[in-house]
Parts: structure tokens; C-alpha cells; sequence
């Protein structure tokens, strides 16, 4: 059977789940594709990497598989391989170095998939068009709401409508401690908590100044409504300011307070995005959205607004691994028609 090659770039969390979740589907795609999925390189950062045309036993790897020599690029340039799967750490201030791994590789003539968001908030277009002209898929769907179809909704279930705005909640950790702010968890008790629970990072600034929000309302604007906007063009206020206080008084007159994202455009077309805490009726959805739930409508100039909402789902990184394994699905249907 013919195989189809594909290199992870980053092997942590998301990487690890999807390798496992390849196995699972491997019998399917075979089955579906008449191709037999098959990892032909890896890539870390501190063990390095391995090529193996032949393919990798993932449920077998021990470290002196790996060649510390091998970076990222030498795995991406001399790796035998059809689909290179982009899974380093974000860099939300600069998309890099995940932008010039997916370049690398797409001038290479390989397809591309990445759950990491960097790239689509900082060079959206530019990869995008890359891939058109060389006539390679680019795909991201784990970027935003892990593995819920937000832009697989829009651009094949509601082919043909013009997205005029999106809005949601899009944080986990920023939902999480309003959340607990609200039953009379401290601000730094709560952030404590979300660390216990394995949610909240160990910096959450990034999280907490809703830097995090803002890259993903701007990946969402690029993608949907075709604008070339960076994190930096969103306005961009974090929960720090908000108190107990300010929580209560938005109990009292039955609101609530929640970082909402929203993003449109102007009546001269120019795109505004906007991530600032923001008060909410308790019959509002977003007000229902539980700590770890996140949502994104969207509103299109043929259906009006729809939404999605993200629910916890466990082992909660399978969501994301999801996304990735629905790229791959969609790119071998392109690739097989
Ligand atoms: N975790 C989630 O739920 C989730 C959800 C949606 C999207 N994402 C996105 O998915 C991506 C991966 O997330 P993750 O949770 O898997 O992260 P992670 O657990 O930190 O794993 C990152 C992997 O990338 C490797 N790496 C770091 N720098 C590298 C470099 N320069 N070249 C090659 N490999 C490098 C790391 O190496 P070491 O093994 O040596 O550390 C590790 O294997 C991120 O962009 C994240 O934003 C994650």
C-alpha cells in the first residue's frame, strides 16, 4: 500500500496525543484513503530529532533515538516526508520560528497542518498564498477551540457567506478565574487553582493580560474575514483591573463580567478587533459559559450569527490532537479526489 510520510515538528503534548490518536485511526485511513499513515520525522527542542525513512514506532521511542544534532530546519530540509505537522511552542509576539518551519516546508512542496496559532496571527496571507501557488493545503484548525470545526464550519458548511463579525469567550484561564473571583476565590487563589488543575501555565501573563485572546480573535479575523492584522492591532485590555467589587455590582443588576473578544469591520471595511472584560446580562451566552467552555459566534451576511461551543472533554488534549488528525483527514480527501 502506498504510504503518505509526516514529520512532527514539536513533539510534546498535542504531538504525543496526536501520534497516539494516528494509531488509532490508521486501520480508517487506510481503509478510507489507500494510504497507510506513516511518522517519518521528529523534531524537539532539547532531545533533538529523528529521520527514519522507513517510519518511527511512536509507542517505542527511547532518547538515544534521537540525534541531538538535528534541528528543527534539518528535519523539515532533509527529512523524507508529504505533510509536516507544526507543533512547537507559540511565540504570541512574533509567530516564530513555527512561520519559518511552515515556509520551509511549503517551499519544499509539502503540505502543512499547525495547531500553533503564531503563524496565523502574525502571517496569515503570506502562508496561505504560499500554499495556493504552489498548490499545497495549509491547514490550522486546532488553532482556535482545539478541535471544534470553527474554520472548517465557515468555509465549507457556510460556503459562499461573508463573515461580517466574530465574537466569543476564547481564554480557558481568564474564564476560569472570573469564575472563581465570582464565588470569592482571590484573584491569585484562583490563578493557584487553574495550576493545580493543569490549565494555567506557569507564566499566565500571557493568559491574564489576554494576549492569548487577542491572538486568537486575530487568527479568526485573518482566516474568516480575510484581513491582515497582527495580536498588536487588537484592543487589548487583561482581567487584572477587574475586583470583587466590580464582580458583585455586576451581580447586583443580574450581569456578569467576562473577557469577551469581538471582532468586525467599520463602516470603511477596516477590521476592529477588541478583547477587553466586558459586562454581560446573566441570559447572555456568554454569562452560561463555565470556566473551561469557550464559544465563537459567528455572524454572516446570509445566516446571521451562529455559534459554537467548545465543551471539556477528557483527556482534554485529545480535543486539540482532533483538530490536527481533521486537518490531516481533509488534506489526504484533497489529495485522493
Ligand atoms: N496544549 C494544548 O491544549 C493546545 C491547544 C491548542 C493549540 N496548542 C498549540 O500547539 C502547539 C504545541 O503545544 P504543546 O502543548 O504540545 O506544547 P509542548 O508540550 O510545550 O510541546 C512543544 C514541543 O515543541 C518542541 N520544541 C520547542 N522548540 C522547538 C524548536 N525550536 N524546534 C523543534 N521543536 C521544538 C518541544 O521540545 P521539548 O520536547 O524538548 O520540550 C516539544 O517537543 C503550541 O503552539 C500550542 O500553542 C496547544
Amino acid at each position: 500500500m502506498e504510504k503518505i510520510r509526516i514529520a512532527l515538528i514539536g513533539y510534546g503534548n498535542v504531538g504525543q496525543a496526536f501520534a497516539r490518536m494516528l494509531l488509532r485511526r490508521k486501520d480508517y485511513i487506510m481503509e478510507k484513503f489507500g494510504l497507510e499513515p506513516m511518522i517519518t520525522g521528529i523534531s524537539t527542542g532539547r532531545r533533538g530529532g529523528i529521520i527514519r525513512s522507513e517510519g518511527i514506532d511512536t509507542t517505542g521511542l527511547t532518547d538515544e533515538m534521537f540525534n541531538k544534532e538535528l534541528k528543527a530546519l534539518d528535519v523539515i530540509d532533509f527529512g523524507e516526508y508529504d505533510i509536516m505537522v507544526e507543533l512547537t511552542p507559540i511565540n504570541i509576539m512574533t509567530g516564530q520560528p513555527a512561520t519559518d518551519h511552515i515556509k520551509h516546508a511549503l517551499e519544499l512542496g509539502k503540505h502543512v497542518i499547525t495547531a500553533n496559532k503564531g503563524p496565523i496571527a502574525w502571517h496569515y496571507r503570506e502562508l496561505r498564498d504560499l500554499a495556493l501557488n504552489k498548490g499545497l493545503q495549509f491547514r490550522h484548525e486546532a488553532t482556535v477551540m482545539d478541535g471544534a470545526p470553527v474554520y472548517n464550519l465557515v468555509q465549507e458548511t457556510l460556503m459562499g457567506c461573508k463573515i461580517t463579525e466574530v465574537k466569543g469567550i476564547l481564554n480557558a484561564t481568564t474564564n476560569f478565574v472570573l469564575t472563581e473571583m465570582e464565588k470569592g476565590v482571590s484573584y491569585e487563589e484562583a490563578i493557584e487553582e487553574g495550576r493545580k488543575q493543569g490549565f494555567v501555565e506557569a507564566d499566565a501573563s500571557m493568559d491574564l493580560d489576554g494576549w492569548d485572546a487577542s491572538a486568537k480573535l486575530t487568527a479568526l479575523m485573518n482566516v474568516l474575514m480575510d484581513v491582515e492584522i497582527t495580536p498588536l492591532d487588537i484592543r487589548r485590555t487583561g482581567i487584572g483591573g477587574v475586583t470583587k467589587g466590580d464582580l458583585d455590582q455586576a451581580a447586583a443588576q443580574g450581569k456578569k463580567i467576562k473577557l469577551l473578544c469581538h471582532g468586525w469591520l467599520d463602516e470603511n471595511g477596516q477590521p476592529i478587533g477588541v478583547v477587553e472584560p466586558t459586562l454581560v446580562d446573566q441570559n447572555d451566552l456568554a454569562a452560561i459559559m463555565d470556566a473551561t467552555m469557550s464559544y465563537v459566534t459567528v455572524n454572516t451576511d446570509l445566516t446571521g450569527e451562529m455559534t459554537m461551543i467548545e465543551h471539556a472533554f477528557e483527556p482534554e488534549i485529545d480535543h486539540t490532537a482532533y483538530g490536527v488528525l481533521s486537518d490531516l483527514l481533509r488534506i489526504l480527501t484533497e489529495i485522493t479526489r
